[in-house]
């Protein structure tokens, strides 16, 4: 299972089972799919393509070398048995393993929980957990990994009970108490292991588990199976990131005098646009899922002060990229009397305050995911729309019809990406025209065409924050209504926050999956999330 949720798109193009290969076992598969990783992440750091050709190639190159590797393991393995001593010899042909039965010696030793195991060295303890990996030694030496409240022991089984038929029958994911001896480990990786001398089954896993998901799976395939894929160690080691990106965000925000609110998701006015909501069926009329919280943020600033929420939006665009999601964590904020240089110093602030925890907190998890993330330079790179606007010219990148992208046209995903990943440095994109954004954002000061707006676009990703100051005027407010033809009844409630006591304000909104892709170096945002909504996918 750990190399079944290989971040590697290999079940984008479903490769072939490559006759000539020998079947990996799930080590080398993991193995294969890192390699795979790196191989890709090479070509997109020197701003190639990857192409399914390559890729093949490649996959065939990196099978082809670890078959030779598990050849040559085997062969040592099978020399290392053959020199078993004579004794071992006779005990293992006298005594088949089918026969084999062990009984606990004392049932009285103290359960410990496996993270605690080094703290009882030299004891006889039993443990309870998941069997994550079991590796075989010749006939007598059996290793098992015991995973458990996220940790995992090393268990050694020799002699007697590594040819006993609990052992033998062992299979993967199955649940165990085991019990034995605490001692010191060989490795670094296992500096403690228990010495088993008994262990009990206590839920089995079926041997079908291991054809359900590996590395040839298909999306679909992975997809249906996300509640077992769960247990493989890349999965768990992002769901443990993102929660505690979740825990770091919301330490930040209450540090710095913030409340968390919880509005309501299930709306009757658009926020962004409208275009792109789930309409719902809500008692006798229609609804929609909410596609940002930021309105309902506005009516508390008045009395909470600075506030956020860490809510799902939804997006019903027909998207099918790797960024997006049809309901994302969103995580957004809005603060009374920030004037949009304070805001830009605020979101720089949360940004590499919470990346920088991040690297600290979850070291072990970013070793394993992004071992090259770095920390965040400060100040961060800070170009306008129509600055970038002549970038993406003076680095000739066109639009589909062969022009070059001009005033007030939108920069999609492509180009964007390509701007950030070039630049290869969080970028804070100003001042977009304001015909292109949301109704709310204030205008510039200096140049009405422009809004005080911001996007964070950071690399491999892209937009990870969007945000701006909010228009506090009435009439300004009514006016651009208006000017957009957009009814105001139903924003009377929200017109009402300028009529009465109005303030200067800003407020942003934080895609966690994306930020989450560009932390561990998740290449699909499906893999940032416990179960992914996405156009077609609403189940497990
Ligand atoms: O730029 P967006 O659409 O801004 C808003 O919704 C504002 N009302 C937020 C605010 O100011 N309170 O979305 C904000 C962020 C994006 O930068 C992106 O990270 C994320 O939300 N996002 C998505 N993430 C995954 N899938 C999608 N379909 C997303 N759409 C937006």
């Amino acid at each position: 299972m750990s190399t079944a949720d290989s971040k590697v798109e290999i079940e984008e193009e479903k490769t072939k089972k490559q006759g000539t290969f020998e079947e990996l076992p799930p080590e080398y598969l993991k193995r294969l799919a890192e390699g795979l990783k790196k191989y890709e992440e090479e070509i997109i750091s020197t701003g190639g393509k990857v192409t399914t050709s390559g890729r093949k190639k490649k996959e065939k190159e990196i099978r082809r070398n670890l078959t030779k590797e598990l050849k040559a393991a085997k062969r040592e393995e099978a020399k290392a048995s053959s020199s078993e001593t004579p004794s071992d010899a006779a005990s293992s042909s006298s005594t088949p393993s089918s026969s084999i039965q062990i009984t606990n010696s004392d049932p009285t030793a103290p359960e410990v929980k496996v993270g605690d195991v080094p703290e009882h060295l030299g004891e006889r303890i039993h443990s309870f957990g998941w069997v994550s990996s079991i590796r075989m030694h010749g006939k007598n030496l059996v290793f098992i990994a015991l995973r458990n409240l996220g940790k995992q022991v090393q268990c050694v089984a020799h002699g007697a009970l590594a040819k006993s038929d609990v052992i033998v029958n062992l299979t993967r994911e199955s649940t165990i108490d085991a019990w034995g001896t605490v001692q010191k480990g060989t490795t670094e990786i296992s500096p403690f292991e228990i010495l088993l001398d008994y262990v009990e089954v206590i839920g089995p896993c079926p041997a079908e588990f291991e054809q359900l998901l590996n590395p040839d799976s298909g999306v679909e395939q992975r997809m249906n199976y996300r509640h077992l894929q769960h247990r493989g160690d890349i999965l768990t080691r992002t769901m443990r990131v993102r929660s505690r990106l979740l825990f770091e965000y919301r330490k930040y925000l209450y540090s710095k005098n913030f409340e968390e609110v919880t509005p309501p998701t299930i709306v009757k006015n658009a926020c962004e646009g409208g275009s792109e909501m789930f309409a719902i069926k809500y008692y006798d009329q229609t609804a929609f899922l909410t596609e940002s919280s930021q309105l309902y943020l506005e009516t508390v600033i008045q009395s909470l002060g600075n506030v956020f929420c860490i809510l799902p939006s939804y997006r019903a665009e027909k998207s099918t990229t790797r960024r997006h999601l049809a309901e994302f964590t969103h995580l957004e904020a809005e603060m009374p009397f920030m004037e949009f240089d304070a805001f830009l110093g605020f979101i720089e602030d949360f940004i590499c305050t919470v990346i920088d925890k991040m690297i600290e907190v979850c070291k072990d998890d970013l070793s394993v995911l992004n071992k090259d993330f770095k920390p965040l330079q400060r100040p961060f790179k800070r170009m306008t729309y129509m600055e970038a606007i002549q970038w993406l010219k003076d680095h000739d990148v066109k639009k589909e019809d062969g022009t070059y992208y001009e005033y007030p046209d939108d920069i999609p995903e492509k180009p964007e990406r390509f701007l950030v990943d070039t630049i290869n440095v969080p970028v804070m994109l100003m001042r977009f025209p304001a015909c292109q954004k949301a109704f709310y954002m204030k205008k510039c000061k200096d140049d009405p065409l422009f809004t005080e707006s911001v996007d964070v676009l950071v690399p491999t990703v892209g937009e990870i924050i969007g945000g701006s100051s909010r228009i506090s005027d009435y009439d300004e407010l009514c006016k651009v209504l208006e000017e957009r033809k957009m009814d105001p009844k139903p924003f009377n409630w929200y017109l009402d926050l300028r009529k009465y006591g109005t303030a200067p304000h800003s407020g942003f909104g934080l895609g966690v999956e994306r930020i989450l892709c560009w932390l561990t170096n998740t290449y699909h945002i499906r893999d940032a999330c416990m179960y992914p909504r996405y156009m077609g996918r609403v189940t497990p």
